[in-house]
């Protein structure tokens, strides 16, 4: 694996398996991340390389979608760690920019996805997505992917960066080649998130009420036994006992994010975010379809 930080050594390393593709026919896959990476990580890098020929990972620590009193300083850095993990999982090129490469001194462009970015984690972290949605348009620029590949635990992310690509017609990737990856969870249920290792032992073992919580909501939503308002208030509230502090629990349309006070005939998301402690956790789950 190749790892380089400049933009003049990815394009250089990026023609050279492109040279490999012309030779062999092959397709690039991109994995954009901040790093810190975890098994839900490496679940995207596998399913890169089962779908591509060459697999691209990014690692960059965004300022840019950072609030001011976030933890932009306190994020977990640990490059040759991270280098050292997807190389074992056969990463074909790491690009890991400096601040200065991405932002260099006059960068004055601002990529804002309007209404879907929003509501949810749009409302209690404002600029929040236009810093993904510029970074990652960014990223898309520079590496040319046929594929990428995102975790569904940010599904409002995955939305937004959606929206982008067909609003701006991209195609490498194209929007239909922008892929949502399931969750994956500790083995006590909480998704896994680079932040997970902010919270303590106590606050960890509490946490595992938060999926256990949503899969209720949903299943009670689906079964009919409850109104998507009343699993919602029932789910904050079953939250708030158990030392959270809510930010939301909402159910949506899986595609317009638009909330839903009933369910209809296109698949609904319920999605939370949660404080415990100082670390806010957001997690999602799919609700079919009402039937008949
Ligand atoms: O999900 C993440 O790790 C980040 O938001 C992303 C997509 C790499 C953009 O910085």
């Amino acid at each position: 694996m190749q790892t380089v930080n400049t933009l003049h050594m990815l394009r250089t390393a990026l023609a050279q398996l492109r040279g490999q593709s012309d030779a062999g026919g092959g397709r690039i896959a991109l994995v954009p991340t901040m790093g810190a990476l975890h098994e839900g990580h490496l679940t995207l890098v596998r399913r890169a390389k089962a779908e591509a020929d060459h697999v691209v990972a990014s690692i960059f620590v965004n300022p840019r979608q950072f609030g001011a009193n976030e933890d932009l300083d306190a994020y977990p850095r640990q490059l040759a760690a991270d280098a050292a993990l997807l190389e074992a999982e056969g990463v074909a090129l790491l690009w890991a920019p400096m601040v200065e490469t991405m932002y260099p001194a006059g960068f004055v462009t601002n990529v804002s996805v309007a209404s879907i970015s929003d509501g949810l984690c749009g409302a209690a972290r404002p600029g929040h997505f236009d810093g993904v949605a510029t970074v990652v348009l960014k990223l898309f620029n520079q590496v040319a992917p046929d594929i990428a590949f995102f975790g569904e635990k940010d599904f409002q992310q995955l939305a937004v960066i959606r929206a982008m690509a067909r609003d701006l017609d991209l195609t490498r990737p194209h929007v239909d080649s922008i892929i949502g990856v399931p969750t994956v969870r500790e083995a006590y249920g909480l998704a896994m998130s680079s932040r997970n290792r902010y919270l303590s032992s106590e606050q960890r073992a509490a946490a595992a009420i938060l999926p256990q919580t949503l899969a209720a909501a949903a299943q009670s939503i689906q079964a009919g036994l409850q109104t998507i308002s009343e699993a919602k208030s029932v789910a904050a509230d079953d939250l708030q006992r158990n030392g959270f502090q809510v930010d939301y629990v909402e159910v949506v349309d899986a595609g317009t994010l638009a909330p839903l006070e009933t369910l209809g005939d296109r698949p609904a998301r319920i999605l939370v975010a949660a404080r415990i402690g100082g670390t806010r956790l957001i997690d999602n789950m799919a609700i079919a379809p009402a039937r008949g």
